[in-house]
């Protein structure tokens, strides 16, 4: 068991704000703060963060918790994990002997451990580089010549050389004193069906993954041939999320102010940096994250996307777009000619010709556009009438009114239409679509009022008008100790009152902490899982908007509580009356 202390401490030093605002963009409304929520696609935020009492909740999807359950449910932790996780953000050691019985065998890895390790580990591989052998004179080869990399730029990057051997590079890291485990954890090893362990990275250049704050996080490492697969990265450990990092950050950080160029390769990076553009990242072989997209918004104002031409580029690239505009970075589209990638080009046509390239880039909609005119032949009426279809729908999907007429009479001009007709359709589109996401919306409501979607308490349906008493029972137990004392220390309400079995686990939970003399409700996340977790928070918001500590509210909820369930044993549990209930209770909490 994790100590109550502890977790208060853990509560105390990782403010809502500040925890869940490095996930999600946050501005202030009054005296809490909204932003886009990060567990439902949407586009107004209906996420909030309660700073007074450190809780978040959705009014889009119900997610709802204290800064606990928002890690568990972002980090995909249980409750211990996401514990640990804080504590070790905010420095917080956690003694072994809380992890109790069990917990013991599971292996804890320090972050500046791992730090430590990753650093000797890219001293190793970088010192092989160098080695007076013909594999690392080959290695060496590759960067130089193949790659046309100078020696000074090999060392800026800490590029290494993983040598073609499965034990020499782990027997060096147990010679410093790291353990298999700790190795495995880092990716550094790999560990055989038999027990046995290997090195994970063989044969291969390598290219140390580097954090902002300069710690070594991870590698990748590529074949000198063809041979399959070209890259190997490190996948997630313990101090490395490749959804939240970006390769050369570190360096770029200091010259993309004004501009941050966006690409695939790590090779594509090295190259523009060592061609002067040092405000050149790389994602770490995926595709661009929301995460990332924020993390960049917080560096520069605008992104030039230099994606592949192929397919799978364009896609990416497509995705890149929606989530940088998300969180308000310009983006700006790089077209290269005559080569597969930035690194391609800037060897056969020189840095030159790539800061030409640089100064005509083009904007979402002349990408868009121009990708759209070039599929068709618009000497022929049906492709010029398909091309204009497209072309109307790209118009609008951007929020600008005021930028949709400019598109309109740049289109109308190239396809020689009338503005005015192209208007009109673009006009039609918005709102059909608007209706679209109404209707959805709507739809959703009702489910939600029926009942069908509650996974979190099942039993609403079976007595909604009795779920509903509960809730306002438990949300204002749970806000006020002057009541919780006052139900538990009577007997005007027990567990067999209840008609649900969530909120008969919430009665008990709260009433056994009050008789083991805590009446502490912070470690409710020990005993329930974040999305019933949630429904407590909703449960208490709502209750919150009372302007008294609602003792009277309280006295009929449970008087109509004990009422619902005198009368159980001949109710009828019909779908409609249980619809009829909803709606009418809705009815009268409107008016
Ligand atoms: P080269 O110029 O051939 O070295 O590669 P590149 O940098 O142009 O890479 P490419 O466009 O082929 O791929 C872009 C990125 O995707 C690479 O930097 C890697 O991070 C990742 N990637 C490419 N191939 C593989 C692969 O086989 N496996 C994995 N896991 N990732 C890969
Ligand atoms: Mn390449």
């Amino acid at each position: 068991m994790i100590s109550r202390e502890t977790i208060e401490q853990v509560l105390l030093r990782n403010d809502a704000e500040t925890v869940i605002g490095s996930y999600v963009t946050l501005r202030r409304a009054g005296s809490n703060l909204k932003g886009l929520c990060p567990f439902h696609s949407e586009k107004t935020p209906s996420f909030t963060v309660y700073p007074a009492d450190n809780s978040f909740y959705c009014f889009g999807c119900g997610v709802g918790g204290n800064v606990i359950t928002f890690i568990q449910k972002k980090e995909n932790l249980d409750y211990r994990d996401a514990i640990e996780f804080l504590a070790d953000r905010a420095g917080i050691t956690i003694v072994r002997e809380e992890r109790g019985v069990g917990y013991e065998q599971k292996p804890r890895f320090e972050r500046s451990r791992m730090f430590e390790m990753n650093r000797d580990a890219a001293i190793y591989f970088s010192q092989r580089l160098f080695d007076n052998t013909p594999e690392a004179r080959a290695a060496l080869e590759y960067f130089t010549v193949k790659r046309g990399l100078s020696l000074g730029f090999i060392k800026h990057f800490g590029l290494g050389f993983a040598p073609n051997s499965f034990d020499m590079f782990s027997d060096y890291m147990r010679k410093k004193g790291y353990s298999y485990e700790e190795l495995v954890a880092g990716f550094l090893c790999g560990k055989s069906e038999h027990g046995t362990y290997y090195d994970a990275f063989r044969n291969r250049v390598m290219f140390p993954i580097i954090d902002v704050s300069g710690n070594v996080i991870a590698f990748g490492g590529r074949v000198m041939d063809d041979s399959k697969p070209k890259y190997k990265n490190s996948s997630d450990t313990p101090v490395f999320k490749k959804s939240r990092n970006l390769f050369a950050l570190n360096f770029a950080r200091h010259a993309c102010k004004e501009s941050l160029i966006l690409c695939e390769g790590y090779m594509d990076v090295i190259t523009m940096h060592s061609a002067g553009f040092t405000n050149a990242v790389a994602t770490l072989g995926t595709a661009i994250t929301p995460e990332q997209a924020r993390m960049i918004s917080r560096y520069t104002k605008k992104v030039i996307l230099s994606y592949d031409a192929d397919e799978a580029g364009q896609k990416a690239a497509q995705r890149a777009i929606t989530l940088l505009n998300e969180v308000d970075v310009e983006v700006a589209i790089l077209r290269i000619p005559g080569a597969k990638d930035p690194d391609e080009y800037i060897k056969a046509n020189g840095r030159d010709k790539f800061a030409e390239l640089l100064k005509n880039t083009k904007t979402r909609f002349e990408h868009n556009s121009e990708t759209i005119l070039a599929k068709y032949d618009l000497e022929l009426p049906q492709d010029k009438i398909k091309a204009l279809h497209e072309l109307e729908k790209l118009i609008s999907e951007t929020y600008s009114s005021a930028e949709r007429d400019i598109y309109i009479r740049i289109i109308a001009k190239k396809l020689d239409v009338d503005p005015k007709s192209v208007k009109l359709d673009v006009d039609g589109i918005i709102s059909k679509n608007m209706k679209a996401r109404k209707k959805e919306e709507s739809n959703k409501f009702k489910q939600n009022a029926i009942g069908y979607s509650d996974k979190v308490n099942p039993d609403f349906m079976k007595a909604p008008a009795a779920a509903k008493n509960e809730e306002t029972v438990i949300g204002l137990l749970y806000i006020f100790p002057e009541h919780r004392k006052h139900v538990f220390e009577s007997d005007i309400l027990t567990e067999d009152d209840f008609v649900t079995e969530l909120n008969r686990r919430f009665f008990k939970y709260f009433k056994e902490q009050y008789q083991n003399g805590g009446d502490d409700l912070s470690c409710i996340g020990e005993a329930f899982t974040a999305d019933e977790f949630g429904r407590l928070v909703k449960m208490k918001l709502k209750r919150m908007e009372l302007t008294d500590n609602g003792t009277a509210v309280l006295e009929e909820a449970i008087s109509s509580l004990k009422k619902s369930v005198s009368k159980k044993t001949n109710q009828k549990t019909n779908t409609f009356e249980g619809l009829y209930a909803v709606l009418r209770d809705k009815r009268k909490t409107e008016t």
